[in-house]
């Protein structure tokens, strides 16, 4: 029974999935999210308000230096989760390993009109991996500040033992020195969304099974909301230690 009403709620997922990926392709600019591995992995296209664009003039050589302009933009997020343990991994740094410290996190920026095609590339390349630099789309690479929070969600799953968890993640500030001085940027605008994920206890398979697990249910940018949880957790990039 558990068995099929996750497999609906996968198939109800993956048409949202589908729809906004459809919807992309006819104007042929890369949506915020893809779904790269159904329950366990997303690419989010996060857009960046206000924030400056970083470049190189590469028509003056590889070693140009990196100006600012102002260009719609945007923040790339691989988020993924194991499948055998419960952490959550952002462009390859781990939450919720059971470190203290929150890791440092950088993001590759792309301008907001990247296509359809080129995120598929970036994502078949993985490029997106670590502080690599992206070639394909100019963009500079920034280290995060950040804030998280991961919070149960009462539902009416309840009842089967499955739990319902909800991750906010929200970046509120860039850094990177790639230009001299260093770009720093507050994400402070009103329109700024943060990324939220709904995350579903899978079942567990047997009594020997050490720690529950969990897959994405689904990613989606909201607005920023007002509350600040208890169990929120902050990161500035700069004073990271
Ligand atoms: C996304 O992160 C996962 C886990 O760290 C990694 O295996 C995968 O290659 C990454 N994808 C890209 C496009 O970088």
């Amino acid at each position: 029974m558990i068995v099929l009403r996750l497999a609906r709620i996968a198939a109800a997922a993956m048409l949202v999935g589908l729809g906004r990926s459809a919807k992309g392709d006819v104007a042929a600019i890369a949506p915020e999210i893809t779904v790269v591995e159904e329950g366990y992995g997303v690419v989010v296209k996060m857009p960046c308000v206000g924030c400056p664009f970083l470049y190189q003039d590469t028509s003056l050589g590889e070693d140009a230096e990196w100006r600012e302009r102002s260009d719609g933009n945007s923040l790339l997020l691989n988020i993924s989760l194991p499948y055998d343990s419960a952490h959550i991994t952002i462009n390859n740094a781990p939450l919720y390993s059971g470190r203290q410290n929150l890791p440092l996190i950088y993001a590759n920026q792309v301008l907001s009109d990247l296509s359809t095609s080129s995120l598929t590339e970036i994502i078949a390349s993985g490029q997106l991996e670590a502080t690599n630099q992206l070639t394909t789309s100019g963009g500079g690479s920034f280290g995060l500040s950040y804030r998280q929070t991961l919070q149960d969600v009462t539902t009416s799953q309840g009842a089967s033992g499955l739990e319902v968890k909800v991750f906010h993640f929200d970046v509120f500030g860039l850094y990177s020195d790639l230009t001299t001085p260093p770009t720093k940027y507050p994400m402070d605008r009103k329109e700024q969304k943060i990324l939220e994920i709904l995350l579903l206890q899978r079942p567990l398979l047997s009594a020997a099974d050490p720690a529950p697990t969990y897959e994405i249910l689904s990613a989606k940018l909201i607005p920023r909301p007002h509350a600040r949880p208890a169990t929120q957790r902050t990161m500035h990039f700069l004073s990271w230690d």
